[in-house]
């Protein structure tokens, strides 16, 4: 059993909602949080900084009134999502916010996690790492991570193109620690197929997105039903890093993905044009398959957890030999 201890016996379902720029917000993380599903978001979600601190404070004042109405409900753990890149000025004045407010779990992206893991393992605190190949993820496991987020293939947001069959088993071979699951999970048999391959917690994005309480615009949320895996296209053309874009949000703005020039390595040949990544062109993973509804985040977590259990309960293959 690789789960941390202090996440034992805190999940309705064993999974985490994601951490999405300018779609999760306290609703969706405190949402997530009373269903008993680990709410993260990203730091640069709140602006400036001491907004970080009014929401960690709201969050956590939304949580304990919520225990103390319902002493007997399951209600996960927060958490917030650092990007450790040195270019991001916000790293350290965050940390220490984070720090301040005891943050129970932190995900760190996009740079080395070792100053973010001392500050987090003085007050009793975890952190776990998303990296989307082995060697990033022999990395963080050297620099001391609570647990590694392999993010394969499909996902939403920034996206590896290792399929997550071989991702896990690949992380597997070095390392026994906690290791989280994401990419194209929707549902629950999603989730328990990611721990039948080894991991411990699947990592939820674009199911998420699609929900009531998401800050994602209303006309995305129903892109998101709306649209199948043949509307997707994985470019590094947007952000400078391979991602999966929802084409029609693309095509609104007049652009042609087919007649994008290649990225050049100075990461000139990025799309011109007023249009924002993230804000106006819209990311989404295959998850998007069989996403066909924008439910309220107790709605679609009682769902998730009656799948989880029906799956659970599937016996082995009648094909084998007993
Ligand atoms: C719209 C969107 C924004 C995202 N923003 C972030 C982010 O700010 N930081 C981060 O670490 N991951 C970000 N991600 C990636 C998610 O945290 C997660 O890895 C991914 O959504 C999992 O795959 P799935 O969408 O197929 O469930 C984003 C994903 C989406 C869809």
């Amino acid at each position: 059993m690789s789960l941390p201890a202090a996440l034992r016996n805190t999940l309705s379902v064993p999974a985490i909602g994601a951490p999405m720029f300018l779609v999760s917000f306290p609703p969706l993380v405190t949402a997530l949080c009373r269903a008993g599903i680990v709410g993260a978001f990203p730091h640069v979600n709140a602006r400036p900084s001491e907004q970080l601190d009014a929401w960690l404070t709201g969050i956590e004042a939304d949580l304990a009134a919520h225990r103390r109405a319902h002493p007997d409900a399951t209600v996960a753990p927060h958490c917030v999502n650092l990007i450790v890149h040195r270019t991001n000025p916000r790293f350290e004045p965050d940390l220490e916010i984070v720090v301040s407010h005891e943050v129970p779990l932190v995900i760190t992206c996009l740079g080395h996690p070792g100053k973010v893991i001392a500050a987090v393992h003085r007050y009793g605190g975890l952190v776990f790492c998303d990296v989307i190949n082995a060697e990033h993820a022999r990395k963080a496991a050297e620099a001391g991570a609570d647990g590694l987020i392999c993010v394969g293939g499909g996902a939403g947001g920034h996206a590896s193109s290792q399929s997550q069959f071989s991702l896990v088993r690949e992380i597997r071979e070095f390392w026994d620690g906690c290791l989280v699951l994401g990419g194209s999970i929707s549902d629950g048999w999603q989730i328990r197929a990611a721990e039948v391959l080894g991991a411990d917690l699947a990592y939820i994005g674009t199911r998420f997105l699609a929900t009531a309480e998401s800050n994602a615009q209303e006309a995305y949320k129903r892109m998101v039903v709306d649209c199948s895996v043949k509307d997707l296209v994985y470019s590094d053309r947007f952000s400078g890093v391979h991602a999966n874009f929802l084409l029609p949000s693309i095509a609104r703005h007049g652009i042609d993905v087919a007649a994008l020039p290649p990225k050049r390595p100075d990461m000139t040949g990025l799309v011109d044009t007023e249009a924002k990544v993230w804000r106006d062109i819209w990311s989404a993973g295959h998850g998007i398959a069989t996403i066909h509804d924008v439910p309220a985040v107790a709605e679609l977590a009682a769902r998730l957890a009656a799948e989880y259990r029906a799956a659970c309960a599937v016996p082995p293959s009648a094909a084998v030999a007993v």
